[in-house]
């Protein structure tokens, strides 16, 4: 039912694309104040990991993720536990429209996420997961956590629910 894709080129459209299953994704309140600005930046930088979800060919959803040290940067006032390393990987963002959801959509793209860190030569993923929507037990199902911890209330969920940080090799949990 899927496809998904790596993206490389950029154009608005695909921005636009983006921006909109980002703001149909999450709660009201949760948007980024300069959406448009923030994926447009997040999207060209050719060092982070960028995916597409499609069905029949459109955008239903994205994954981005770039290196840990760029994530510490930008976080490390939010989160001042995050330790630097250079051989990971932070999930920043990940959405799927919700008419899309449960089937697999997530999964489809962490697992071309995973291949492309092993095209890399990158074995760690880090990422803030949210708990009420069952993304950090699904992480915690797949991957090999190796550090995990609860913060109450997190700034970029509008101060409305709790995250786990999550580090994490790629390696299937028990393998
Ligand atoms: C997180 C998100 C991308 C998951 O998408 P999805 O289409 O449900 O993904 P999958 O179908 O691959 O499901 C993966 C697993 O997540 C878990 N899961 C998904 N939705 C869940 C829910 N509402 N409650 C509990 N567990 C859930 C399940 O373990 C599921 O596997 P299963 O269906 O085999 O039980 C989607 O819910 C979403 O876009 N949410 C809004 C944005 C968001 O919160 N992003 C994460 C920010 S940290």
């Amino acid at each position: 039912m899927f496809g998904m894709e790596l993206l490389h080129d950029i154009d608005q459209n695909l921005i636009s694309d983006i921006v909109k299953i980002d703001r149909d994704s999450f709660p009201e309140g949760w948007e980024h104040s300069e959406a448009k600005e923030y994926f447009s930046e997040l999207l060209k930088n050719v060092r982070n990991i960028r995916i597409i979800l499609k069905v029949n060919g459109r955008s239903m959803g994205y994954l981005i993720a770039v290196p840990h040290n760029e994530a510490k940067k930008d976080l490390e006032d939010d989160d001042p536990l995050i330790c630097e390393d250079g051989s990971r990987f932070y999930i920043e963002s990940v959405a799927i429209l919700p008419i899309y959801r449960r089937k697999g959509g997530l999964k489809a793209m962490l697992d071309l996420l995973v291949e492309e860190l092993k095209r890399m030569n990158l074995h760690k993923l880090s990422m803030h997961a949210r708990i009420s929507n069952g993304f950090s037990s699904f992480i915690q199902k797949t991957l090999k956590v190796t550090q995990i911890r609860r913060i109450d209330k997190w700034k970029y969920y509008n101060f409305e629910e709790p995250t786990d940080y999550i580090e994490a090799e790629i390696n299937r949990a028990g393998n």
